[in-house]
């Protein structure tokens, strides 16, 4: 959600800033905009849209020497996406970009307003460079000024603000949005919301806690804690390796992250199989005594994920397992039990709905863990216990090697606890093991699969709506692909259990309602054949996902023949990937970058 940088060096600032932004643009992407501050003068861009509108309004912009500079790339919460709402914000003398929400803008908004102070935009944001603006009049120095500032905001933030009269600081501050700061021997420092805009530029950084705030010149960083105490500075080093390479040949960052499943499985599996047992080394079993019940929590995606881990957990490992949307977690005052682990599941790591859960089920005394793909992200620097996800970072705001990632991991923790608890005997955990490793080649696309779901995709193209159903683990990946389809298509798609439909969803049934039926030949194949035959016979148009042929379909999708049913799941998710991208392209959507979304949801 909305991406930030900040750059205090001698380089020319404005492609430094562009670049970063380039990283993060995947995040928020409905304006863009920079401010430069060099020898007292500030120059400032702004573009609505992509960030190739600002780099062609800044096209002429350079520097040479000394100066500082801070961008921003935004995902709109307050206020339209137009010039005037794009960050940097201007007070008088001072430029600020902002990540999270103020909730408590409106009345310091109308407190300024009735001491004079003119507002442009319509955002939260605003308020936040007024209100440093406000208090510079009597605070000792602009630091100062700043401090109080901070004291007055509530909500969620990451902040950059610089002041003309400190024309070589920037001031920052973090708290419940992500924030990091690098620097380099050639003495530069960097500030990104995401440490995929410092790779490359900074051999190490610091990832701030909430709390933390302070200002970075060409003297270096100061950092505070929030009871006002000085911080030792503890950097990290950052890995050198570009991995948010370019789309090498392939149309969008989804197809590239789609085909890259193979690998990445691969990558997930690596080291945590043995012959007869799944080892997680960053595990110390100890996690797991005394629990008798899993919670999992998760938004979007990993909320299906997690789903799917529901009947794993229950079926392998035979523990009691629950499922929560984060976002009504947090506010259902849910009754915990101390004999839970409280699992969380995140690509970023970021997602605040889903860190907040974390949160409270730490506050509440839980044993926490964290299934993620992001290293050093809040959730992973919060939970008692992490395993890496190693999907890469995934660019395509549609999710998908994540949710591949995510799978894995939580399929071999199922096998990883019947193990510790002797729920599965150990030749059936050997054959899944088996399975697990055949999974790289499972999902790798096969390119006449490929092509016939490119053919297939042009008569999906209208109709009313589309039902995903499927049973079992097949419901959960139903809901997936009917999120896949509704993100970048833009198509009305639901998910829903095969044996739900006669319970008032096959109403809608008619020529112009396409099913998408997920027919796996080993999880209830004859349950699920006869509840797409009941849609089939009200004419709903059926496209059938199996290896087995089904004369009831108007088209079908033939899969291999697999030995299980999580095989046959990670290759009908490949499918389902695979149509939604091939429907959502023929519409001439930007499947990067679908309209109203963002990667990474850091507000509530
Ligand atoms: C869908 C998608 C979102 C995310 C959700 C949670 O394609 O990407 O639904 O899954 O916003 O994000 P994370 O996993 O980062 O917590």
């Amino acid at each position: 959600m909305c991406g930030i940088v900040g750059y205090i060096g001698v380089k020319p600032v404005k492609q430094i800033l562009i670049d970063g932004l380039r990283e993060l643009e995947y995040r928020g992407y409905d304006s863009a905009g920079i401010a430069v501050l060099q020898n007292n003068t500030f120059s400032l861009f702004k573009a609505v849209g992509k960030l190739v509108n600002l780099e062609e309004k800044a096209k002429n912009f350079e520097t040479e020497g000394f100066s500082i500079g801070i961008g921003h790339t935004r995902w709109a919460t307050h206020g339209k996406p137009t010039e005037l709402n794009a960050h940097p914000h201007l007070g008088e003398n001072s430029y600020v970009v902002h990540n999270g929400i103020i909730e408590n803008y409106q009345e310091l908004k109308a407190s300024l307003m009735a001491q004079g102070v003119q507002f442009l935009s319509q955002t939260d944001t605003e308020v936040i460079v007024h209100l440093f603006e406000h208090h510079l009049k009597t605070a000792s120095d602009a630091f100062d000024a700043f401090k109080k500032t901070l004291v007055q905001l509530e909500g969620a933030y990451a902040i950059l603000l610089i002041n003309s009269n400190e024309s070589g600081t920037i001031f920052f501050a973090k708290h419940g949005s992500p924030m990091i700061i690098g620097r380099n021997e050639a003495g530069e420092i960097l500030f990104g919301s995401s440490d995929a805009a410092l790779i490359g530029k900074c051999h190490e950084v610091i990832y701030l806690e909430d709390g933390h705030y302070g200002y970075g010149s060409a003297k270096g960083i100061s950092l505070f804690d929030q009871n006002h105490q000085p911080v030792a500075l503890r950097f990290s080093p950052l890995a050198e390796n570009k991995l948010s390479a370019q789309k090498e040949g392939y149309r969008f960052f989804m197809e590239k992250e789609i085909y890259e499943q193979s690998r990445v499985l691969a990558d997930t599996l690596m080291g945590r199989l043995r012959d007869e047992s799944v080892y997680f080394e960053e595990i110390d079993p100890e996690l797991f005594q005394g629990i008798n019940e899993i919670k999992l929590c998760a938004c979007g995606t990993s909320y299906h994920a997690a789903m799917v881990a529901s009947y794993l957990f229950e079926r392998h490992a035979k523990i009691k397992t629950s499922v929560e949307i984060a976002s009504e977690f947090r506010y259902r005052e849910p009754f915990l039990t101390q004999d839970t682990l409280f699992v969380v599941i995140s690509q970023s790591g970021e997602t605040a709905d889903t860190l907040e859960s974390l949160k409270m089920a730490k506050k509440f005394g839980l044993k926490t863990m964290v299934i993620c793909n992001v290293d050093n992200s809040s959730m992973v620097r919060l939970a008692d216990a992490s395993i890496l996800t190693r999907a890469g970072i995934e660019k395509g705001v549609a999710s998908t090697k994540a949710f591949a990632t995510q799978v894995c991991v939580l399929w071999m923790l199922s096998l990883s606890l019947a193990g510790e608890r002797h729920t599965l005997e150990a030749s059936e955990i050997q054959n899944q093991i088996h399975l697990l490793r055949t999974l790289p080649s499972t999902v790798t696309v096969d390119s006449a699969l490929h092509e016939q779901l490119r053919r297939l995709s042009k008569r999906y193209l209208h109709g009313h709506g589309f039902f995903f159903i499927g049973r079992d683990v097949f419901f959960p990946l139903a809901l997936e692909g009917a999120l896949k389809l509704k993100e970048i298509s833009y198509l009305h798609a639901e998910g829903y259990p095969s044996g739900e439909m006669k319970h008032g969803p096959i109403a809608l049934a008619d020529p112009k309602l396409f099913t998408i039926a997920l027919l796996p030949q080993h999880k209830l194949y004859d349950k699920t054949k006869s509840n797409i035959e009941e849609l089939s016979a009200r004419d709903s148009t059926i496209c059938s996902i199996s290896p087995l042929d089904f004369d009831k379909a108007d088209d079908h999708i033939r899969t291999k023949p697999s030995e299980h049913y999580m095989c046959e799941f990670f290759e009908m998710m490949v499918v389902l990937q695979l149509l939604s991208m091939e429907i959502a392209i023929r519409l001439g959507n930007d499947v990067d970058m679908p309209r109203n979304l963002a990667k990474s949801v850091t507000v509530e």
